[in-house]
């Protein structure tokens, strides 16, 4: 799929087909998170690959937040669902003190933020679908899956077959409101 295609046509997906990943599609992903740009190429980005059934639903179980709003003291997520559905789920990592942090931007975030769209869009690429979950339980998750105390977990991503073939998704602001020519604010 042309790459212009897979930007326009890749959707958040939180149901998914019971049909396995083959292993060459999982490594191609694997392989544009590793080919990311970096801050200084430093890379420092870590991922793990969960298909432990149990491990998935632990997952889906810790991917809530807490919130003073909600009756229940906490919100669930709306990939909940996914991340236990799917037949894997990556867990996308990064060493923060492997990219740069100036003038009040952690460049980790940038960088894990970069291998994210790019597995994102490998994913679309092959016909397979994943979505950003990027809230959850971080400590427990660590937990569960071993991660060193300096390793921060920056996104989980179900990874299968979307259920359904994608259509139109959210809508997006006006090109005009997100884009300036010359000066701010001047179109
Ligand atoms: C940093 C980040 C965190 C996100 N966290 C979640 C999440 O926790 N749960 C979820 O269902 N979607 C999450 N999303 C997906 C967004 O809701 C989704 O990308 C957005 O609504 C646009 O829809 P689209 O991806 O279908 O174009 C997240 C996306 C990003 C980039």
């Amino acid at each position: 799929m042309d790459l212009f295609e897979a930007i326009k046509t890749r959707r958040s997906i939180r149901k998914y087909a019971d049909k396995p990943v083959e292993d060459e599609k999982l490594e191609a992903v694997l392989e544009a998170v590793r080919l990311a740009p970096s801050w200084a190429n430093m890379q420092c980005w870590r991922m793990v690959v969960v298909r432990d059934a149990k491990v998935k639903e632990t997952l889906s179980d810790l991917s809530y937040v807490e919130s003073y709003f909600s009756p229940k003291g906490y919100k669930a997520n709306p990939s909940k669902k996914a991340l236990a559905e799917a037949p894997m789920v990556i867990v996308l990592c990064a060493e923060p003190q492997q990219s740069g942090a100036i003038w009040g931007q952690n460049y980790y975030l940038v960088d894990a933020g970069i291998a994210s769209e790019n597995l994102m869009l490998a994913a679309r690429a092959q016909g397979l679908g994943t979505v950003f979950v990027g809230v959850y339980d971080e400590v427990k998750v660590k937990g569960i899956l071993n991660i060193p105390v300096n390793v921060r977990v920056v996104g989980l991503f179900p990874l299968g077959y979307p259920a359904a073939e994608p259509t139109t998704g959210p809508p997006r602001k006006p090109m005009q409101e997100i884009c300036f020519h010359g000066m701010w604010g001047e179109q």
